[in-house]
C-alpha cells in the first residue's frame, strides 16, 4: 500500500518510530515536518490529505501533539475520513465503521509500542459496508435530515 505519512514538531519523535518500524513492505511519501523546530500541523495535515483524497496514497498517518489539529485540518478535505485513534479498538471500528482514510495519533499521548499496534490494526482492518455505507453518506449529505 502507499501511505503518506506527515507531523508537526510535537508528533516528529513518533513518526520517526513509525518509519522506523512500523510501515515496511510500504510505499510511504512522508510529507514532513523533517526537523524539530516549531511548524504548523495544518500544513502536513492539507497534504497528506490531498494525496488521499486523489488517490495517490490509499492511507494517510498525520501525527501532532493529540492528533486533534490534524484531524480537524484534514477533515476540511473533500473525500478525507481522518479519526484520532488512542486505542487498538478504536482504530478497528475507525476502519470497520467508519471507513477512515487517515489515522491521527497523538505524538504527546501514545508511547510508540502502542502507536505501532494501533497502525497495524488501521491498516489491516476492513471496511464493513453496509448500513456504515448509508451513514457515512448521511455525512456526506449533511446528516439526512
Ligand atoms: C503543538 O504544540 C500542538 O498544539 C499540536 O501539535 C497539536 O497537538 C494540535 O492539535
Amino acid at each position: 500500500m502507499k501511505i503518506a505519512i506527515g507531523s508537526d514538531h510535537a508528533g516528529l519523535p513518533l513518526k520517526r518510530a513509525l518509519l522506523a518500524e512500523g510501515l515496511s513492505g510500504h510505499e510511504v511519501v512522508d510529507v514532513g515536518t523533517h526537523s524539530e523546530g516549531s511548524t504548523d500541523y495544518p500544513i502536513y495535515a492539507f497534504k497528506v490529505a490531498r494525496l488521499v483524497a486523489s488517490g495517490e496514497a490509499d492511507f494517510g498517518v498525520l501525527i501532532c501533539g493529540t492528533g486533534i489539529g490534524m484531524a480537524l485540518a484534514a477533515s476540511r478535505v473533500p473525500g478525507v475520513r481522518p479519526a484520532v485513534c488512542t486505542s487498538e479498538y478504536m482504530a478497528r471500528m475507525a476502519r470497520a465503521d467508519n471507513d477512515a482514510n487517515v489515522l491521527c495519533l497523538g505524538g504527546r499521548v501514545l508511547g510508540p509500542g502502542q502507536a505501532l499496534e494501533i497502525l497495524k490494526v488501521f491498516l489491516n482492518t476492513k471496511f464493513e459496508g453496509g448500513r456504515h455505507a448509508r451513514r457515512l453518506r448521511m455525512i456526506e449529505e449533511g446528516g439526512g435530515v
